[in-house]
């Protein structure tokens, strides 16, 4: 099977293009392995590239803009497997993802249209009150994708995301692809850039100094037991994040579909249940993207100012205690347990992972280690809701995503471009986003929100000996300043809106 080469330096990728498309690589899906037909962010998750861009574009002209399409195919990076050989040459990758007028402005009719779940078809900036994004984080606020302002929804149809083992791996590429925007029929609204942050030892970290991208399910079928730390319950069904598939409901929900007499190329498989239409979801995904910006300076004061109410010899320890109560973990990424009031210690020569194998329910169900409203103890309660931990397994199973964010520090601030992929957006995302951490009365709590990531959560209890501890007066750290929900089309579904033909799409 042949696939597109990442190896290749910018200036071979552009020689590559100078050939005529039929003497280019194109990207073959092969059926045994359904790999090749989802894109790489799914599976990969790029962990491996320090750097990225996300070009925020909108399609003027469709016609050129399919044409861009087929000629980009090539190039998108699939999820198929690569051998650590091939990895180490990996230097860049290219997804993308479109918003619903995106698919419409391209050309997919009203009736396949239609067939997307609503919160994709309103958008991001219409969910704000469920989101929480109020005040200093409502859409008309953001720098993209919101309510107002050049890149906002409506406006916003595509987004072309490149990553890069380095800045400038990354430059050429967007250099390289901004040159073929205007003949593509494209207009780039504004863009976004990212980068990781790294630890001494080489882990991924965040802005407010903890270790990152840790905890993720792994996928039933899909390089199961290839993580680096086990996860805590068994592999979830790939229904749970990609649309074609048995989620953890035992069902195959219906996914987006087109007119059969729109797939003229026969690109994509016949629904079984409705032979006169084609599936269009299959393979593909939902992505939440959203640029958190994170207040560094007032995390660190908070945690200055409420210090004499935390655990430690120094005032660096009591700090970072208090900065662990509030995550739910070490800034190391070890977890919290009870009775340990400081993080566990390993030589540096021993090679360890992470762990994430834990659960609540029986060392820490009242959360003296890990404090029940923490942000991870919301984003994902395992085994600790009532009323047993095994129907508790079953809910978290179902409100798993799989987390792709990256950190970004420009002129704008800096904080997270939270990236969240999953097969339903109300379900999963939105699910966390409402009624785990923005819940006052989430765990049993009064008025409680998560101290991280919610805007103003007021307070915090941590239960402890002899009297529990309430931390009060928790700001906003976190403000939400842009995003959007996109649909990653598989490689088939791309190539499918590729040769859209032009009497059939609505220019
Ligand atoms: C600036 C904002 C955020 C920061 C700095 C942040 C940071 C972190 C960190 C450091 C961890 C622990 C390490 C790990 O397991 O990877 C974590 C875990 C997690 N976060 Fe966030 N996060 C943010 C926003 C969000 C949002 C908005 C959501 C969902 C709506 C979310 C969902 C999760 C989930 C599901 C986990 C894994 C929990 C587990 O399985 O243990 N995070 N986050």
């Amino acid at each position: 099977m042949s696939r597109p080469d990442h190896s290749r330096t910018p200036v071979l990728q552009r020689a590559h293009r100078l050939l005529p498309p039929f003497l280019r690589k194109r990207p073959r899906i092969d059926p045994r392995r359904p790999q090749s037909d989802i894109q790489g962010l799914v599976l990969h998750g790029y962990k491996i590239m320090d750097a990225a861009c996300f070009l925020l574009l909108r399609i003027e002209e469709p016609s050129k803009a399919r044409r861009w399409l087929r000629e980009i195919l090539p190039e998108v990076t699939t999820s198929s497997d690569k051998s650590s050989e091939q990895r180490s040459a990996w230097k860049t990758s290219l997804n993308l993802a479109l918003t619903w007028s995106g698919l419409k402005a391209l050309g997919l009719p009203q009736a396949a249209l239609d067939t997307f779940p609503t919160e994709f078809q309103e958008g991001m900036p219409a969910r704000a009150d469920i989101l929480g994004d109020s005040d200093e984080s409502a859409p008309d606020k953001w720098d993209f994708g919101g309510s107002s302002g050049p890149a906002q929804q409506g406006e916003l149809h595509l987004l072309l995301m490149l990553y890069g083992t380095t800045p400038k791996e990354v430059s050429s590429l967007v250099a390289e692809h901004r040159r073929r925007l205007e003949e593509g029929g494209l207009r780039e609204l504004g863009s976004q850039q990212a980068a990781r942050m790294r630890n001494a030892e080489g882990g991924i970290v965040e802005h407010f100094g903890f270790r990152d991208g840790l905890s993720q399910p792994q996928i039933q079928g899909f390089r199961e037991g290839k993580h680096e730390a086990p996860d805590h319950t068994d592999a979830i069904k790939p229904g749970e994040f990609l649309l074609g598939y048995e989620n953890e409901y035992a069902e195959t929900p219906d996914s987006p579909s087109v007119p059969a007499t729109l797939d003229v190329k026969g690109t994509l498989s016949p629904r079984a249940d409705r032979p006169d239409w084609k599936e269009f979801g299959r393979d593909g995904s939902f992505v939440v993207v959203r640029k958190l910006q994170q207040n560094v300076e007032d995390f660190q004061r908070f945690l200055e100012a409420h210090k004499e109410l935390a655990v430690g010899d120094t005032d660096e320890r009591k700090k970072q205690w208090l900065a662990a109560k509030l995550m739910g973990r070490w800034p190391s990424g070890e977890p919290l347990r009870p009775g340990e009031d400081a993080p566990p210690t390993h030589a540096r020569s021993e090679k360890h992972w992470i762990d994430n194998s834990f659960g609540f329910n029986e060392k820490d169900p009242d959360g003296y280690g890990c404090p029940v409203a923490s942000h991870i103890r919301r984003a994902n309660p395992r085994d600790s809701l009532p009323p047993s931990a095994e129907l508790s397994l079953q809910v978290s199973r179902r409100h798993r995503i799989l987390r792709r964010g990256i950190t970004y520090s420009d002129d704008t601030g800096k904080g997270m471009l939270f990236i969240a992929i999953n097969a339903n957006i109300a379900r999963q995302f939105e699910f966390l986003q409402q009624t785990w951490l923005n819940n006052g009365k989430f765990g049993g709590r009064y008025d409680e929100r998560d101290p991280l990531t919610t805007h103003g959560a007021g307070r915090l209890t941590l239960p402890s000996q002899p009297v529990r501890r309430c931390v009060e007066g928790i700001a906003r750290f976190v403000t939400m300043k842009g995003g959007g929900y996109f649909f990653l089309p598989s490689l088939r579904a791309l190539e499918f809106l590729a040769h859209l033909e032009p009497k059939q799409a609505v220019s």
